[in-house]
């Protein structure tokens, strides 16, 4: 398998020195920056929204991943396109027409990925996978950063790699909450092939070397 991307979680990054970390990411062996978007309703907290977005992807010149921790996507799929997202994740648990949903993020020209929260069976996704370019599958309940990885996610991985590879399908597994140099590669040998990494990276006294460390481990 090739090697494991690395999304820094820019939630985790100073927002007074926001285009100081951006340029860090830039400058980093980091492959894409990931954006987690709540709404206080599908998580019992609010990050921050389109006109912060819009800063980001003015400095940012790598990969824009979207984390959308919101009901209702759809309200949002074409502003999301507008304002620079590459790929843009919806949560299984707030989409009733999943289908659609992910037909629609195609249309905007974005790759479409679904997030899973820890209590949620991989197997869920067996009637939809081949339409699915990236699954989120969140090792924390979603809402914060710097919270611990839930042990279960190791069997969540497996049973997701057999699942893309039963159904032939060529998605990405993405490992997102607690992700450090502890289980880093062990979720790249069950399968993961992207790695989010919030606190670990920014709360580090050297995120550059911390991102090249990941990303070593990881090979
Ligand atoms: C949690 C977010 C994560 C978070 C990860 O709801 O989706 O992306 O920023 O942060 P760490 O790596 O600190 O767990
Ligand atoms: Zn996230």
């Amino acid at each position: 398998m090739s090697d494991t991307l690395i999304a820094p979680s820019i939630l985790a990054a100073d927002f007074a020195n926001l285009q100081r970390d951006i340029e860090m990411v830039n400058n980093s062996e980091a492959d894409w920056f990931h954006i987690d978007i709540m709404d206080g309703v599908f998580v019992p907290n609010i990050s921050f929204g389109m006109p912060v977005l819009q800063a980001i992807a003015k400095h940012a010149k790598k990969t824009i991943d979207v984390h959308l921790m919101i009901v209702d996507p759809d309200r949002y799929i074409t502003t999301f396109a507008k304002l620079g997202a590459n790929i843009l994740t919806v949560h299984y648990e707030a989409c009733t027409h999943l289908h659609r949903t992910l037909q629609a993020i195609k249309a905007e020209g974005m790759k479409a990925g679904v997030a899973l929260n820890p209590h949620t069976p991989v197997y869920l996704l067996e009637d939809i996978i081949q339409d699915v370019d990236l699954v989120c599958l969140m090792s924390v309940n979603p809402g914060f950063g710097g919270q611990s990885f839930i042990e279960n996610t190791y069997a969540k991985v497996i049973a997701l790699r057999k699942l893309i590879s039963g159904k032939g399908a060529s998605t990405l597994i993405e490992i997102d909450g607690g992700v450090t140099h502890k289980n880093a590669k062990q979720l790249k040998e069950a399968g993961a092939n992207v790695l989010v990494a919030g606190s670990y990276v920014f709360g580090a006294q050297d995120p550059i070397e911390t991102i090249a460390g990941l990303k070593k481990m990881t090979q």
